[in-house]
């Protein structure tokens, strides 16, 4: 079925390594960390699109609402880190969105710059989704199961809504192949990654 999810739904081409649950179970002070920083980037990266497309209507509206989620989903993290006794620790590289982001094309046309922007953050989206099932399906604590299966709920959304975004402002037929070759290099990513006990990615 995890499998299934992630092929069918999220499309992503690599299921995560079932280590990786594992690990970051014996890790949960340091997953929820890194966790919290993702989320922190999620609201930063949707700001940054509203400073950068201020003309894209529509764009602001979602990024607003999007902002205010993230930053709900920071929130909530930090009280699931405080509930433990543990504050929020040093932000750290992620290697993951950095080699993703640097598929975002420049120059050209506006749009398609704006489109790549979106659909990497849509993978980001459907990555985190995948990752959060994992973590629901798996782990011990039951605080945690019901918070995990919350978020993977709400990016799963997210991750629709970034790439019904970028149909917005470009051809469907061209997002639909941008985004299975960004898929690829997806995979391609997580598969040179080796999963770390630190890391949600
Ligand atoms: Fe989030
Ligand atoms: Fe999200």
């Amino acid at each position: 079925m995890s499998s299934q999810f992630t092929k069918t739904i999220l499309r992503l081409q690599l299921p995560t390594d079932p280590r990786w649950v594992n690990i970051a179970e014996k890790n949960i002070e340091e997953i929820l960390v890194d966790h919290a920083y993702c989320e922190q980037k999620a609201a930063t990266s949707g700001i940054s699109l509203i400073v950068k497309y201020p003309d894209k209507t529509r764009l602001v509206e979602e990024m607003t609402d999007l902002v205010a989620e993230e930053w709900s989903h920071f929130e909530r993290v930090l009280a699931e880190l405080k509930k433990r006794g543990w504050g929020l620790g040093r932000n750290r590289p992620d290697e993951y969105v950095v080699e993703l982001t640097k598929h975002i094309r420049k120059g050209g046309l506006r749009e398609r710059q704006l489109m790549d922007h979106l659909l990497v953050n849509a993978l980001i989206e459907a990555r985190s989704c995948e990752r959060f099932k994992l973590l629901w399906k798996n782990i011990q604590d039951e605080d945690l199961q019901k918070f995990y299966y919350e978020l993977m709920v709400s990016e799963a959304g997210h991750y629709v809504s970034f790439v019904k975004l970028a149909k917005e402002y470009m051809p469907a037929d061209v997002v639909d192949a941008r985004l299975k070759e960004l898929l690829e290099i997806e995979a391609e990513i997580i598969r040179n990654l080796e999963p770390r006990p630190d890391r949600m990615h």
